[in-house]
């Protein structure tokens, strides 16, 4: 252990240092052994392990020198050609190059995009309860943040124009919405088009730009896909948002954006790495390249959506009444609302000890609230684990409500 460091040391950090605090260092190794419905990991067992090492072969082979070089800044000149192919095939999102920027996974380009648009101060507007990386940066860059709810059918509209209204008139323009439209993290839900549009509409009447998180796009189980804003967008005020990491892995740390040029080329002045990762991207190119990831997300689509049965039929099965749960098309993740006079406060220790990993429902909100709902991942875990992972939490339910 190094030797403690004078108390002064401490006045050596920067105020946005201090907003952010202090890590609380993470391992998925820590998750072995455990019933874990909390993180939104992919599933370990369908990772396309010998599918990557061929990727990463004929990478090397076909451009060794380039994959092990530093990288162009705005991404790997051949996954950008990939990424349009597949935005346009699965996305219905066409794009020129100027408007793509590949980004270290979607949390580091929402970082990006909120660093470029926000001074502390600022006041920005976020669909709530919403994913909590979003919650972390935007509290670690010292903004504002107005919530606004989502109910079954997305962001709810009158609430934000109420919101937008407010602070337009007493001089405050929003810097930007933040908005999760397909398979909502945490509470599952996907946005009507109808909201979509009025989002748009009200975006472009009062000329706020709208982050679109997307992360869960291409894993819908059921229903037809809708269209992204950025596809009903024709202003330039939508900044679009993706990663690899739940389609492919996690550990590639691989994502993009698309956006208006004036957009990409402020967003990446803000990175400085010598390129994101070259060498992964070359690998994820003929991944794409190949046709593997069109086959691979279908593989995923039956094991999630098997999983997303596994998870709803258990809650159906041992969930005393009272509670209730939303009932996701796609993405990771089941909001399971507990009945009255039950906090999550009370049940979580008690999982934990039982080895039972949940979110609570705190962790998604910006100032309090949420500590009578769970977030529930269906996405790590296997059906028999979901099976005694929700069978513990409607125990513990149970529970506190006879103390
Ligand atoms: C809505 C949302 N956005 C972004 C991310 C981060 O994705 P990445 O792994 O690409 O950083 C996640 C991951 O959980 C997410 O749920």
């Amino acid at each position: 252990m190094p030797a403690p460091l004078p108390p002064e040391i401490e006045n050596l950090f920067s105020q946005r240092s201090n907003r952010h605090g202090q890590a609380a260092f993470t391992n998925p190794r820590g998750l072995e052994g455990r019933i874990a419905l909390s993180a939104g990991y992919p599933d370990p067992s369908s990772m396309p392990r010998s599918d990557m090492a061929e990727a990463m072969r004929v990478a090397l082979e076909k451009d060794g020198e380039l994959a092990l070089q530093y990288g162009a800044n705005r991404g790997f000149d051949r996954l950008l050609e990939e990424l349009q192919t597949k935005l346009k095939r699965d996305q219905g999102i066409e794009c020129t190059e100027e408007e793509l920027l590949i980004v270290s996974g979607a949390g580091q380009g929402l970082g990006i995009i909120a660093d470029a648009l926000c001074d502390p101060g600022d006041v920005v507007i976020s669909e709530e309860p919403t994913w909590m990386g979003a919650v972390r940066h935007f509290r670690g860059i010292g903004v504002d943040v107005e919530p606004v709810r989502v109910d079954d059918q997305g962001t709810n509209i009158e609430e934000l124009e109420a919101t937008i209204n407010r602070l337009v008139q007493g001089g405050r323009r929003p810097k930007f919405i933040y908005m999760i439209p397909n398979f909502q993290n945490p509470i599952g839900v996907t946005a009507t088009v109808e909201r979509r549009q009025a989002l748009i509409d009200l975006a472009k009447e009062n000329l706020i730009p709208i982050i679109e998180d997307d992360a869960y796009s291409d894993l819908r189980y059921r229903g037809e896909r809708l269209p992204t804003l950025y596809e009903l967008d024709d202003s330039g005020l939508v900044i679009y948002l993706s990663t690899f990491s739940k389609i492919i892995g996690a550990g590639l740390r691989l994502g993009w954006i698309v956006a208006h040029p004036r957009f990409i080329s402020a967003f990446a002045a803000l990175k400085q790495e010598g390129g994101t990762s070259p060498f992964v991207s070359a690998a994820v190119t003929e991944f794409c390249a190949s046709g593997t990831l069109t086959e691979h997300i279908g593989e995923l689509r039956k094991v999630y959506g098997g999983r997303r049965d596994a998870m709803v039929r258990a809650l159906e099965a041992h969930m005393p009444a009272g509670v209730s749960w939303t009932d996701p098309d796609g993405g990771f993740f089941v909001w399971v609302t507990l009945p009255d006079g039950v906090k999550i406060g009370d049940i979580h220790p008690a999982l934990k000890d039982q080895g039972v990993d949940v979110s609570p429902g705190t962790q998604f909100y910006f100032h309090g609230g949420g500590d009578n709902a769970v977030r529930l991942s269906f996405s790590f875990a296997n059906e028999e684990q979901i099976d005694a992972g929700v069978k513990a939490l409607a125990e513990a339910i149970r529970t506190a409500q006879s103390s």
